[in-house]
């Protein structure tokens, strides 16, 4: 029976911003992934994205759409980077699909039951606008580190997940399976700064939040976003559903992917979790680095250094193909640990290993080929000076990659690979098969030299599909050779076998030139983005004082609010305007609450002609004033009689 192969990457919270440091885990993963399906396994490669919590509810809100409509977009975003990255994904996963959800209740419900999560309450400091609470270490000046204002502490009712009890069963796992957490570094860490102290309980449910998998034994909580997170590498293969054929084939998985930063979640909270669930533990949690600009992590906060730099996967894959950025993230950053980005980097990497070594060592070889035997494989020959030592190179080759991808790997395997185009290289310069094309006396030898260069590029063409499956793919077409690993053995190429001569696999790129069209492109995209984050308000035409006084503005006191039935957006609002009593709708449902505008005095445009809005009679208008961060409405600094004259 074929062995079997279960990998993750984590899955990724939607952004409008993709950028290359997020394409770094997954294209890990699916290079690991095909490696292990050309091994013949039975491989089940998981992606996708980790779409609730309050986050998403406010940046939905803010923009006056619901959650969903606001995630929808991203994710289709986030599949069209996979797509043009070629990421051959089993399955692509959202928490908010409804297997997920239903695993995740199910999952909430046993562990009621079993009294790992438990009823408490929790103490916070909470920031009534926005409905948060922060602990202490996150307030900033101890006030709300979003809005600035002020916090209150506050107890919660939540249900709590007994993480205590398992931080002994945690610290025995380390030391009985070093395995389990790699590289070794990652348990030094977790036990230094986490399990040393001993582990508190963790509070798993919001009644705060909206956005979630609600708990199905006490509605008004919503799950916490890590455990519907860390649910899905089980819900995906079926756990506690009708079907859970894919969990009993591929649980317990081989290994999850995932930055460093996300460590303690992968190897405290979700080993602990499974504990509780009674089931086994995944082989291998192994934590990666980062892709870094400027010594930090590239990441949308870090937007100022981020526009230094070309980080836009689209824009990267439009210029220098898939198998290009594929290689760079694989080969660049030693494995583990952080790595700097530029531009430059990359192009260094294009030129000097896939346009030089790579693409020259093909275009050689097939050129020759097409020169000298009429484009035809020539016959094997006799083995001669340097035949032997690039022969046994090629030939051990598989079994170096073999131990590089076991050892998770890549920019060691891709080294091994390139040494062997190297050796290649440096043995046509050894062979000088330019000057025995020369004398018709060596043809045979000229023959069995270019023999031995096409079996190489060969077999390194096998063992590259994982990494640039584009190029890899192209060369064992030209060759008509099959890409399956038994393969891998040297003289496999038949005499006589047509040889299609590529166009360059990777032109190579003027850097200088490139570099500055890069940095041109950057700094428009950088002034257009501060455009449209302050668009310059736009100019109404002049008028007269004579115009503006037709405008009759007062101020107005909110006695009553409700919501207007069946909309999301609109609010009704009864004021008083001195003696008068108005009925007034607005659009501001989405950033006050019904209670938050009783007792408010607003502005109203007070003589503008009745409406009607959904039914409901609206006899003015309350100004406000918005911008990218939300809406405020507008209210006078001191206390002013209802009725006064806005001038
Ligand atoms: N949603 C959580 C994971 C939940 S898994 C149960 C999350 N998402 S994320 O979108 O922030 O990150 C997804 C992956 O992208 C992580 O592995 C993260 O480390 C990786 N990267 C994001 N920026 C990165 C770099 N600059 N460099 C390398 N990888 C980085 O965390």
């Amino acid at each position: 029976m074929a062995e079997k192969y279960y990998i993750t990457t984590p899955i990724y919270y939607p952004s409008g911003n993709w950028h290359i440091g997020h394409c770094y885990t997954t294209v890990i993963c699916d290079a690991l992934a095909r490696f292990h399906k050309l091994k013949g396994e039975e491989v089940f490669f998981l992606t996708g994205t980790d779409e609730h919590g309050q986050k998403v509810e406010k940046e939905a809100k803010k923009r006056g759409v619901t959650p969903m409509q606001f995630v929808d977009p991203l994710v289709s975003g986030l599949k069209d980077v996979w797509r043009l990255l070629d990421i051959r994904y089993d399955r692509f996963i959202r928490t908010t699909d409804e297997d997920h959800v239903r695993c995740v209740q199910k999952i909430y419900e046993k562990l009621y039951e079993s009294g790992d999560i438990y009823k408490s309450e929790y103490t916070g400091h909470y920031c009534t606008p926005c409905e948060a609470f922060w602990t202490e270490s996150q307030l900033k000046d101890g006030k709300c580190p979003d809005c600035g204002r002020e916090v209150t502490l506050q107890r919660e009712e939540s249900y709590f997940f007994r993480l205590s009890k398992y931080a002994p069963r945690i610290l025995k796992l380390y030391e009985d399976d070093p395995e389990f957490l790699q590289p070794k570094s990652r348990v030094n860490e977790m036990v230094n700064n986490f399990l040393k102290a001993g582990l508190t309980d963790l509070c798993v449910s919001r009644t705060t939040v909206k956005w979630g998998v609600p708990l199905p034994f006490d509605e008004k909580h919503c799950s916490y976003v890590w455990i519907d997170a860390l649910a899905n590498y089980i819900s995906a293969l079926g756990y506690l559903s009708d079907d859970d054929a894919l969990m009993r084939k591929f649980w317990p998985a081989d290994l999850h992917m995932v930055g460093k930063e996300i460590v303690r979640f992968h190897a405290i909270v979700w080993p602990a979790l499974l504990m509780a669930l009674g089931l086994p533990l995944p082989k291998r949690v192994y934590g990666h680095g980062w892709l870094l600009i400027g010594g930090d992590k590239l990441s949308k906060s870090k937007q100022d250094a981020v526009k230094e730099e070309l980080t836009d996967p689209y824009e990267l894959v439009k210029r220098y193909g898939q198998d290009a950025i594929r290689y760079f993230l694989l080969r660049e950053i030693p494995f583990g640990s952080d790595g700097e980005y530029t531009n430059e980097r990359l192009l260094g990497r294009i030129n000097a290993d896939l346009a030089n070594d790579l693409g020259n060592l093909v275009s050689r070889t097939q050129a020759m080929i097409e020169q000298n035997f009429d484009g035809k494989i020539p016959p094997r020959g006799e083995k001669e000076g340097p035949d032997e030592e690039l022969i046994s190179l090629a030939e051990g080759l598989f079994e170096r990659v073999n131990a590089d991808m076991d050892a998770l790997n890549a920019p060691d395997a891709l080294a091994d690979i390139f040494a062997v185009v190297d050796r290649a290289n440096k043995y046509i310069d050894e062979t000088a098969p330019w000057i025995l094309a020369k004398d018709p006396a060596k043809k045979a030898r000229l023959g069995a030299v270019l023999y031995n260069l096409a079996e190489t590029v060969r077999m390194c063409a096998i063992v590259l599909q994982p990494f640039l499956p584009h190029a890899a793919g192209e060369i064992l077409a030209s060759f008509s050779a099959e890409g399956s690993f038994g393969a891998l053995r040297f003289g496999i190429l038949q005499e006589g076998t047509p040889v299609v001569r590529l166009k360059p696999l990777f032109p190579r790129i003027d850097v200088k030139k490139e570099l500055a069209e890069v940095a041109k492109l950057v700094s428009e995209r950088r002034a257009a983005s501060e455009k449209a984050s302050h668009p310059e308000p736009q100019k109404a035409a002049e008028i007269t004082i004579d115009d503006f006084s037709k405008i009759e503005l007062r101020i107005g006191e909110v006695i009553a609010c409700e919501r207007v039935e069946k909309s999301d957006k609109l609010l009704h609002e009864t004021v008083r305007v001195g003696d008068e009593v108005r009925s007034v709708v607005s659009g501001i449902a989405q950033y006050y609450t019904p209670e938050e505008m009783v007792g408010k005095r607003v502005v109203l445009v007070a003589n503008l002609k009745p409406v009607k809005l959904r039914g409901v009679l609206s006899e003015g208008m309350i100004l406000c004033a918005e911008d990218e961060n939300g809406l405020s409405v507008i209210s006078p600094e001191k206390l002013i009689s209802s009725g006064a004259k806005v001038r």
